[in-house]
């Protein structure tokens, strides 16, 4: 196929190189004013042209520029006319809608997005670890062929495709946000707490702690590898827990006792809480 990248950032960047190697032509790239180094470097013969030159050329426009300038993006092509139903636009962002297309789909042309679930810090990580990465891919309900092009352009970046509806868009990246956010803000938090606790470099002794976590994870599911006190009924160590927090970082014992009564719940719908759980719940009133 005949793509052009609008938006040849991190994942634009990323995206086209993986398609590259799966022998589809990259026509185009645009963007702002570091995109042309970076295509000379990741893309060399790939000529850098606006968004609207870059999309007459192409048969798949996929926008990735940052979210809140995807609608606008795409409304500058519509209005120059350089989108038809010849053309299907894509987007990559994982909280934003098809609607934000809706100019391209004025214009008659398909609309339909392909999410990569994994983080792009840079453009080498991209095109690393997108290989092998599950996508969201969105189309509109009933767009079977929007679907399957999607499906094909994740295939071909070597991702594995998921169908996502619009409308649970952002349902969907609220599960990555606790899958990856969430999981980076909790590390700050023991970073804080390990240095006051005298751990010199927390991260990297929490690091093995964390990866055989998520390795039991992706083994045994959540409700398996919970370990800790809200699992084992332990109101004593919670007891404990939370006077220090109390007493050395007083601003943690909100987080920490949200994150205990998370805790219990799994363990209880898992049927593992092990002890009575009254006394656990007593203690995280308290501390309410
Ligand atoms: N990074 C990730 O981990 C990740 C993961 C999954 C999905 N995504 C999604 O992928 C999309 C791109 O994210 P990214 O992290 O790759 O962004 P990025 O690295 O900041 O790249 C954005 C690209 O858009 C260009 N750009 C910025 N503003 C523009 C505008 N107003 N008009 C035209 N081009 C513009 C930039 O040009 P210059 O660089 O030349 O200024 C750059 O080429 C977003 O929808 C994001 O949600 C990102």
């Amino acid at each position: 196929m005949d793509l052009a990248v609008v938006g040849a950032g991190r994942v634009g960047t990323s995206l086209a190189v993986l398609w590259r190697r799966a022998g589809h032509r990259i026509v185009a790239v645009a963007g702002g004013a570091a995109t042309r180094g970076r295509a000379a470097r990741f893309l060399p013969g790939v000529p850098v042209l606006d968004a609207i030159g870059a999309a007459k050329g192409a048969e798949v426009v996929v926008i990735a520029t940052p979210d809140a300038a995807i609608g606008s993006v795409c409304q500058e092509m519509a209005t120059a006319g350089a989108l038809d139903a010849a053309n299907a636009v894509v987007h990559a962002s994982g909280a934003t809608g098809l609607d934000a297309l809706a100019a391209a789909a004025a214009s008659g042309a398909a609309t339909l997005s392909v999410h990569p679930l994994q983080t792009c810090p840079t453009v080498e990580a991209g095109v690393e670890r997108i290989p092998g990465s599950t996508f969201a891919v969105t189309a509109a309900a009933g767009d079977d062929q929007g679907f399957a092009l999607g499906e094909r352009l994740v295939e071909d970046a070597a991702g594995h495709p998921v169908r996502i509806a619009d409308e649970r868009k952002p349902l969907y990246h609220a599960a990555a946000v606790f899958a990856s956010n969430c999981l980076v803000t909790v590390t700050a938090l023991a970073e804080e707490l390990g240095l006051a606790a005298g751990i010199e470099d927390p991260i990297a002794a929490f690091a093995p702690l964390q990866e055989a976590t998520l390795a039991n994870i992706a083994r045994v599911g959540p409700a398996e590898a919970l370990t800790g006190p809200a699992v084992r009924g332990d109101a004593i160590t919670l007891e404990r827990n939370l006077e220090a927090l109390h007493r050395y970082a007083p601003d943690a014992v909100r987080s920490y006792v949200v994150l205990a009564d998370l805790a219990l719940e799994l363990a209880e719908r898992s049927g593992r809480v092990r002890a009575d759980r009254t006394a656990v719940e007593e203690v995280l009133a308290r501390w309410r």
